[in-house]
C-alpha cells in the first residue's frame, strides 16, 4: 500500500479518557472509578442509540447526558458544582505519555484525528495538550450526524484529507472502532492498551478487548511507538 495519512482515534486513543479520574475522586469521595468507567461505557452507548435513533446530538451533548446517568447511577445530584469541572476537564484530558514522542516521530506523514468529538471539543483538546503541533486536520463526525463505526463518519476522511480509503492507516485503540475502520475498507491497526490488573476488572474485561464482530484489525500493537515500525 502506499500510505499518504495516519488518521487516529481520539479518546482512548491519543488522549487518556482515564485522566478525569482524580477529579472525579476529589468531588465525589470514594466513587470516582465506578463513575469514571460508566461515563464512558455510557458516552459511548449513547451514541450508538442516538445514531439508531437518528436523534444526533453533539459529543458535548452526548457526555453530558453520559456524566448525569453516572452519577446518578452513583447516588450523586449532578449540580453545576460537581458536573462543571468534570465536563471542563474533558477537554483537558492528558495525552498518553507516549504520544508527543510517538507523533513526533512520524511528523513526516500527513497526521490527522477521525473522532466523535464536536469540533469544539477537538479544537480545544489539541490545543490545551499541544497536540496541534503535530495532528493537521481534525475531522468530527458532527459533519456525518452520526457516530463511529457508522461508514458514513469514516467516509469523511477521504474528501477532508484528499486520499484515497486504500491510503489510510487508521490507528484506534477502541475495538469497535476498528472494527468499523476496517469494514470501511482502511488499513487498521489497533492498540491493545491495558494488561495485567486492568483485564481483571469487569470494565477492563467489556474495554479491554477485541469486539467478536469480525473484521479483525491488519495489526496489533501495545502502543502509539510501535506504529514507525508498521510504516514502509
Ligand atoms: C472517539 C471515540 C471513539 O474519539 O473515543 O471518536
Amino acid at each position: 500500500m502506499t500510505l499518504r495519512a495516519l488518521v487516529f482515534d481520539a479518546y482512548g486513543t491519543l488522549y487518556d479518557v482515564q485522566s478525569v479520574l482524580a477529579k472525579a475522586e476529589a468531588l465525589c469521595p470514594g466513587k470516582g472509578e465506578v463513575i469514571t468507567q460508566i461515563w464512558r461505557l455510557k458516552q459511548l452507548e449513547y451514541t450508538w442509540l442516538r445514531s439508531l435513533m437518528l436523534e444526533y446530538e453533539d459529543f458535548w451533548e452526548v457526555t453530558g447526558a453520559a456524566l448525569d446517568f453516572a452519577l446518578r447511577a452513583a447516588g450523586v445530584e449532578p449540580t453545576d458544582a460537581i458536573r462543571e469541572p468534570l465536563m471542563d476537564n474533558y477537554l483537558h484530558l492528558d495525552p498518553y505519555p507516549e504520544a508527543q514522542a510517538a507523533l513526533a516521530a512520524l511528523a513526516a506523514h500527513k497526521l490527522a484525528i477521525l473522532s466523535n468529538g464536536s469540533p469544539r471539543m477537538l479544537e480545544e483538546l489539541l490545543r490545551n495538550s499541544r497536540l496541534d503541533r503535530w495532528i493537521e486536520t481534525a475531522i468530527s463526525v458532527d459533519g456525518a450526524r452520526a457516530y463511529k463505526p457508522h461508514p458514513s463518519c469514516y467516509a469523511l476522511v477521504e474528501p477532508a484529507l484528499g486520499v484515497q480509503k486504500e491510503e489510510v492507516l487508521f490507528v484506534s485503540s477502541n475495538s469497535f472502532d476498528a472494527v468499523g475502520a476496517k469494514a470501511f475498507g482502511f488499513e487498521v491497526a489497533w492498540i491493545r492498551r491495558g494488561s495485567g490488573d486492568a483485564l481483571a476488572t469487569m470494565f477492563g474485561m467489556v474495554r479491554g478487548r477485541a469486539e467478536e464482530l469480525g473484521h479483525a484489525p491488519d495489526h496489533t500493537i501495545s502502543a502509539l511507538t510501535d506504529l514507525p515500525k508498521l510504516l514502509p
